[in-house]
C-alpha cells in the first residue's frame, strides 16, 4: 500500500488522507486545550492505576508522569505546539508524550479510549468550575447580606404589577435575592454531585479486557465513584445539561436583579445610586451615565439560555453510545462556565458599593397608598366581613387620590366618614412603620423580622 498518511490517528486502517477541510472541520483542538490540566490530571491517575494492577512497570508510570509533567510545563509557559493534524487535546499531548519518552508514551492509552477520557475531561474541567462559581456566588451572598444588614429598616414601596403594592423594608426585598442565590447554590451543590463520578474505564463503549480498578482511579482523582454502566458513561452529557440549566437559573436570577436596579436607578424611580466603576456615559449626551453591567448581565443571560437549548438538541436523537455530535458539548459549557463567573463577578464587586436613596424609597411608599391593605385589615379587626371593609378602604383611597393626600393625610373625621368603627388608633396602622412592624411572623417584612432572617442566613452559610 501506497498513500498512506502516517500522520493521521488510526492511519493504518486509510488508505487516503484526510480531505484537508475535513481535517479542520473535524478538530477540537482549538477549544478543547482548554480541558489540557484536566487531561494530564487524568492520564496521571490512568497510569498510577495500570500500574497499580500491574498493566504497566513502575517504570513506565514514572516515565509517563515526567513526560506529562513536561508537558503541563510546556503548556504553561506557553511552548506547547498544538497542531490540528493531531485533532484534539487528547492526540495532541498524547503524540508529545511520545516524542518525549518514547514506547512508554505510546502505552499509556492501554484499556482506555478517547471516548471515556473525554467524559473524565470534562466532569474534573465542570468540578473546578462549580467551585469558582460557587466561590463567587458566595462573594455576592455575603456582599447581599451586608447590604440587607444595612437597610433592614429602610423602608420602600413593595410592587406587584410594578404599581406600589404595600411598604417592605429595603433588607427585605434584598433578602429575596438572597434567598434565590441560595437556592441556586444548593442546586449547584447537587449537580456536583453527579458531575463527580468516574467514566474512565469504560473505554470506548463496552469497558475493557485489562483487569483495571476503576475505584483506584476513583479515588486517585476524587471521584465519589466509577460510573454504573460503560455505554451511559461515554455518552450521556446530562450532568452538563443540568450544569447548564442550574447555570440558566442563576442568570435569570441576575438578568431580574438587574432589571430591578436599572429601574431603580433611572430618573423616574431614583430608588438607587449606582457606583460611577460600574456605569459609562454617553458619546453624545453628557447628562448620561447608563447602568451597563446590569444591563450587560441582563443580555447575557440570554446565552445561557441558548447554551442549554444547544445542549439540549445536541443529545436529542443520539443513539448509544459516543457519537461525535458530543465534541459540540465544549463551546457552550465553557461560555456558560465563562459567563457565570464573570456575571456573578461583577455582581459581587458592585452590590457592596450600591447606595439607597432612602428618602426617594420612603416618599414612593408614601405616594402610592402603600397602607390601604392596613386600613382594611384594621377595619377587619374591629368586626368588619373583609369584602365591606375592601369596598370602604376603595372609597377613602379615593379622597386620597382626588385631594392629593396619603391615607395617613386624612383627618379622623374623614375616616370615620367610611366606617364609625374607626378610632384614633388607626394613625398606627397607617403609617408605613407601623405596616411593615406588623408583618413580624417568619418570612414577612418587619425590620425585627429581617435581623432574624439575616443571622439565620449568616449562621447557614
Ligand atoms: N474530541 C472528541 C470529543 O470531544 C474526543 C472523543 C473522540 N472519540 C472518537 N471516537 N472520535 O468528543
Amino acid at each position: 500500500m501506497t498513500n498512506i498518511n502516517t500522520e493521521k490517528l488510526s492511519s493504518a486502517r486509510f488508505a487516503e488522507a484526510t480531505d484537508a477541510f475535513v481535517e479542520v472541520f473535524t478538530a477540537s483542538v482549538d477549544f478543547d486545550q482548554r480541558m489540557a490540566a484536566q487531561d494530564i490530571q487524568g492520564s496521571i491517575a490512568h497510569a498510577t492505576m495500570l500500574a497499580y494492577c500491574g498493566i504497566l512497570t513502575e517504570q513506565e508510570r514514572d516515565d509517563i508522569i515526567r513526560g506529562l509533567t513536561q508537558i503541563s510545563e510546556e503548556i504553561a509557559k506557553g511552548e506547547f505546539v498544538w497542531s490540528i493534524k493531531q485533532e484534539d487535546v487528547h492526540m495532541n499531548i498524547e503524540a508529545r508524550l511520545t516524542d518525549l519518552i518514547g514506547i512508554a508514551g505510546k502505552k499509556l492509552h492501554t484499556g482506555r479510549s478517547r471516548n471515556d477520557q473525554v467524559a473524565t475531561d470534562i466532569r474534573l474541567y465542570m468540578r473546578h468550575e462549580i467551585q469558582v462559581i460557587t466561590a463567587q456566588l458566595t462573594r455576592l451572598q455575603h456582599a447581599i447580606l451586608n447590604l440587607a444588614e444595612q437597610h433592614f429598616d429602610t423602608i420602600m414601596p413593595g410592587f406587584t404589577h410594578l404599581q406600589v403594592a404595600q411598604p417592605i423594608t429595603f433588607g427585605h426585598h434584598l433578602m429575596a435575592w438572597f434567598e434565590m442565590l441560595s437556592r441556586d447554590a444548593e442546586r449547584l451543590q447537587d449537580c456536583l454531585k453527579r458531575v463527580n463520578v468516574l467514566p474512565l474505564g469504560a473505554a470506548a463503549l463496552a469497558g475493557t479486557s485489562y483487569p483495571i480498578d476503576r475505584y483506584k482511579t476513583a479515588e486517585l482523582l476524587g471521584f465519589s465513584r466509577p460510573s454504573a454502566n460503560s455505554l451511559d458513561s461515554v455518552s450521556d452529557r446530562d450532568f452538563a445539561i443540568e450544569f447548564t440549566a442550574v447555570g440558566s437559573l442563576i442568570m435569570i436570577h441576575l438578568s431580574r436583579f438587574s432589571e430591578e436596579l436599572i429601574l431603580w436607578s433611572s430618573a423616574q424611580f431614583d430608588f438607587i445610586d449606582m457606583p460611577d466603576a460600574f456605569c459609562t456615559g454617553s458619546s453624545i449626551m453628557p447628562q448620561k451615565k447608563n447602568p451597563d453591567v446590569p444591563e450587560l448581565v441582563r443580555g447575557k443571560s440570554g446565552r445561557v439560555t441558548g447554551n442549554l437549548m444547544s445542549l439540549l438538541m445536541l443529545m436529542k436523537s443520539q443513539p448509544l453510545a459516543y457519537n461525535k455530535d458530543n465534541q459540540e458539548d465544549k463551546e457552550p459549557l465553557f461560555d456558560t462556565a465563562d459567563t457565570l463567573i464573570n456575571c456573578l463577578r461583577a455582581y459581587a464587586d458592585m452590590i457592596p458599593h450600591l447606595r439607597a436613596k432612602k428618602d426617594n424609597m420612603y416618599n414612593s411608599a408614601k405616594r402610592g397608598f402603600a397602607t390601604a391593605t392596613d386600613l382594611a385589615d384594621y377595619l377587619v379587626r374591629k368586626g368588619m366581613a373583609f369584602r365591606d371593609a375592601h369596598e370602604a378602604v376603595g372609597l377613602a383611597v379615593r379622597l386620597g387620590v382626588d385631594t392629593n393626600r396619603d391615607l395617613s393625610e386624612l383627618s379622623l373625621e374623614e375616616l370615620q366618614g367610611f366606617s364609625v368603627l374607626i378610632t384614633e388608633d388607626v394613625f398606627d396602622y397607617l403609617t408605613l412603620e407601623g405596616s411593615v412592624a406588623a408583618r413580624k411572623h417568619i418570612g414577612g417584612t418587619a425590620p425585627e423580622t429581617v435581623k432574624a432572617a439575616i443571622a439565620t442566613a449568616r449562621l447557614a452559610m
